[in-house]
């Protein structure tokens, strides 16, 4: 890289009065406050009276935002100007939903929907067989989950790792004449995406379609790489360097989802994506989601100490929710060296994991209830179901509530012993018993309504988890849009994999004792 991007780094965190104050101010119990704390943005209902609160706190907050310049780099961000220093670009997504693009991103939205609405009035495809990984794959399984869980017209798979299973499965049963491969990279470089992309072309000339190729659409912001492996001019659609991969939902990676459940169902979700970013440019501070959110969840983490994230999703149709937040979450605050490359000195992005509800709390509900770490939850729920049988939603809603209260006011040993006594154990058994039955509560979390799932809805929520993420990242002085973490494994593989086809020698070298082990065994 020629120049180094001046960076506008305030000083080292940890040594700022602001973080202090903040951090001593975060380091409460949270107790079950009778004034609730609910923020509305862009019809999403926010609850975080479950987090640790006070005026000292809010002051904090304030007052360390303003000590991190945080209004100088939402600006940057919302103007699409160069934030993302290590990659010297711009990290511009909001650009793809606003309601009046620039040119470009106007003309790749009506050049999709043209192709839609020819594919659609055709009844071409019955099939559609997306390849893509990362950013270029959950957002689309999210959102074809998410509104076509019930049956939809064209069948959709997905075929994302680089286990041969993956596309195995994928292509299984399909007739190759009706099935259109849909090839999602950005940087059209990535080794799983062209490696099963090749496997489904393969698939389709075997079978006998004359022109695979015919069958085929990319998106990419690699044109240029995609021309050179076979696509045509017409095949291509757009995005752009400053569209991060884990942003790249909003651009032309939304074809398959569009394919699937509809242009309308794109076009809501930009939406409300959108009205989430014009709430998260103006709604002054109090009541602004996307800030009170990253707050709650730095106390959380700096604060209370707590590692990970729990994202509990109570709605089957948010399956995928949970992989998708991950890979923004991790691949976004995954770093612990500043925007100058100096080390941060303190905790950074916490671990993210999660289940949709009510599978989760026979799954793993015990250990964030009993065990001695626990970890905040994010319980995301729709008030109105989108299916026909009230009295599974009710239980559904009382399932979800009632997780949260248990972990919000837990239960004393006192209440457990009444309880044990009332169920008829003699006093002795009943003393034994009540101690293992306690619920420590004070676990913090947050409850997210949408008052239904729409696409306008889930717009919305994904992009206040982005710029919450964004607001933490400028906190803790992280740059959210690199991921050079995933970039040194590649490398390796690259080099493996040569030495397990015989292109390379399987000499060890380079190698630690077990790797050198392992390849010159799988290298038979
Ligand atoms: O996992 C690393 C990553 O670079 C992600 O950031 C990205 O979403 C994914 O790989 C896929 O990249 P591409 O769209 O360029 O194939």
């Amino acid at each position: 890289m020629s120049t180094i991007v001046p960076t506008t780094v305030p000083p080292a965190l940890a040594q700022t009065p602001e973080w202090s104050a903040f951090v001593s101010a975060g380091s409460a119990s949270i107790v079950s406050p009778d004034e609730l704390c609910i923020v509305e943005a862009a019809g999403v209902f926010l609850d975080l009276t479950g987090q640790v609160a006070s005026p000292q706190l809010s002051q904090a907050g304030q007052a360390l935002l303003t000590a991190r310049n945080f209004t100088l780099y939402r600006d940057k961000l919302l103007s699409g100007q160069s934030i993302n220093n290590t990659e010297e670009r711009a990290a511009w997504h909001t650009m793809l939903r606003a309601p009046a693009p620039v040119e470009a991103v106007a003309a790749e939205r009506q050049r999709m929907n043209e192709f839609i609405r020819k594919a659609d009035s055709e009844r071409r495809w019955r099939n559609i067989v997306h390849i893509g990984i990362g950013g270029s794959d959950w957002g689309v399984r999210l959102t074809v989950g998410a509104f076509g869980y019930a049956g939809m017209w064209r069948q959709v798979r997905f075929a994302a790792s680089i286990d041969g299973h993956a596309i195995e499965g994928a292509l299984a049963g399909l007739n190759p004449h009706d099935t259109l491969i849909v090839l999602a990279s950005k940087s059209f470089t990535t080794a799983e995406t062209l490696q099963n992309g090749r496997r489904a072309i393969e698939w389709q000339r075997n079978a006998g379609v004359e022109d695979p190729y015919e069958n085929l659409m990319v998106v990419t912001a690699r044109p240029d790489l995609a021309k050179a492996w076979g696509a045509r001019d017409s095949q291509i659609f757009r995005l752009w360097d400053w569209v991060g991969g884990r942003f790249s939902l909003w651009s032309s990676v939304g074809l398959t989802t569009a394919l699937a459940v509809g242009s309308d169902v794109v076009a809501g979700m930009h939406a409300g994506a959108a009205a989430m970013d014009m709430h998260f440019a103006s709604a002054p501070f109090e009541k602004n989601a996307p800030i009170q959110m990253a707050l709650a969840g730095i106390v959380n983490r700096n604060a209370l100490g707590y590692a990970s994230l729990n994202i509990a999703p109570y709605d089957f149709r948010l399956a995928n929710l949970v992989p998708y937040l991950q890979q923004l979450e991790m691949e976004s605050l995954g770093k612990s060296v500043d925007l100058d490359g100096d080390a941060v000195h303190v905790a950074t992005g916490p671990a993210v994991w999660g289940m949709p509800g009510t599978d989760a709390q026979h799954t793993f509900f015990q250990w964030l209830h009993q065990s001695s770490d626990g970890a905040p939850v994010d319980f995301i729920v729709c008030q109105e179901a989108g299916h026909h049988w009230p009295e599974h939603h009710r239980s559904l809603l009382a399932n979800c509530l009632a997780q949260r209260e248990a972990l919000l006011q837990g239960k004393s040993y006192e209440e457990a012993l009444k309880e044990c006594l009332a169920s008829g154990l003699p006093q002795e058994k009943a003393e034994w018993l009540a101690k293992h039955r306690v619920h420590p509560g004070g676990r913090p979390s947050n409850l997210i309504v949408l008052p239904k799932l729409t696409p306008y809805t889930l717009g919305a929520l994904l992009a206040l988890y982005e710029h919450k993420v964004f607001v933490q990242g400028v906190v803790w002085g992280i740059n959210p849009f690199d991921q050079w973490g995933v970039e040194y494994g590649k490398v390796l593989a690259q080099g493996i994999t040569e030495e397990l086809s015989g292109a390379k020698p399987q000499d060890g070298a380079g190698h630690d004792a077990s790797t050198a082990y392992w390849v010159k065994r799988f290298g038979g």
